[in-house]
């Protein structure tokens, strides 16, 4: 069977986990991998349902979402998680159940995010109208030694995605793309 595998993104909210998984999956599904992404938007509609933002909330959605890559990395699939997953010991937690583990740091200044602010809730947050809000009202505990820092205020979505493709490669997780020149 082919060696399974969990690309784990964290990031504060809007940094681009949820755009860098979905290119990341089709660059995967292009090498005739099966992919599934676990989102933290989408896991918290159904997987998660019902759990807020506490710590304690957050670490039981961050723990089910690695109960579940860790399943799916058993059986040979490609999984990308892409959850803010703030705490670095529910992060070890994820590396340690899942094993073939490689910890992306999706990497974006708050003022960027602010500047950017998609939902629009960094101003709601600022405005002090949001509790727990992660990178202004809440912790986030960037990773110490993640396998990969992407910076999606400077690298395209392109380098971003090659930078986690090289270190896939790297680990032997993913054969080189055909054509790819050494
Ligand atoms: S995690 O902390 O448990 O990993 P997760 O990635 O599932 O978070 O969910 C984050 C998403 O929930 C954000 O992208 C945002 O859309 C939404 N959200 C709503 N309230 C908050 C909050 N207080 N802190 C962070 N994200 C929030």
């Amino acid at each position: 069977m082919v060696q399974g595998f969990t690309v784990w993104l964290t990031g504060l909210s809007g940094a681009g986990k949820s755009t860098i998984a979905n290119r990341l999956e089709q660059e995967l599904i292009a090498r005739g991998r099966s992919v599934e992404i676990l989102d933290g938007d989408i896991v918290r509609t159904h997987l998660s349902k019902g759990l807020g933002f506490s710590k304690e909330d957050r670490d039981t959605n961050i723990l089910r979402i690695a109960f579940v890559c860790s399943l799916l990395t058993r059986h040979g699939a490609a999984v990308i998680s892409a959850a803010i997953s703030p705490y670095a010991e529910a992060r070890a937690q994820a590396r340690a159940q899942i094993g073939a583990f490689v910890e992306v740091y999706v990497q974006c200044p708050i003022e960027e995010l602010t500047r950017r602010d998609v939902k629009g809730l960094y101003e709601k947050a600022l405005r002090g109208e949001l509790a727990n809000f992660t990178g202004v009202s809440d912790p986030y505990e960037a990773p110490v030694d993640p396998d990969v820092t992407v910076n999606t205020d400077t690298e395209t979505l392109e380098e971003s995605v090659a930078k986690i493709l090289a270190v896939l490669e790297s680990r032997g997780y993913i054969g080189q793309a055909a054509g790819a020149v050494a």
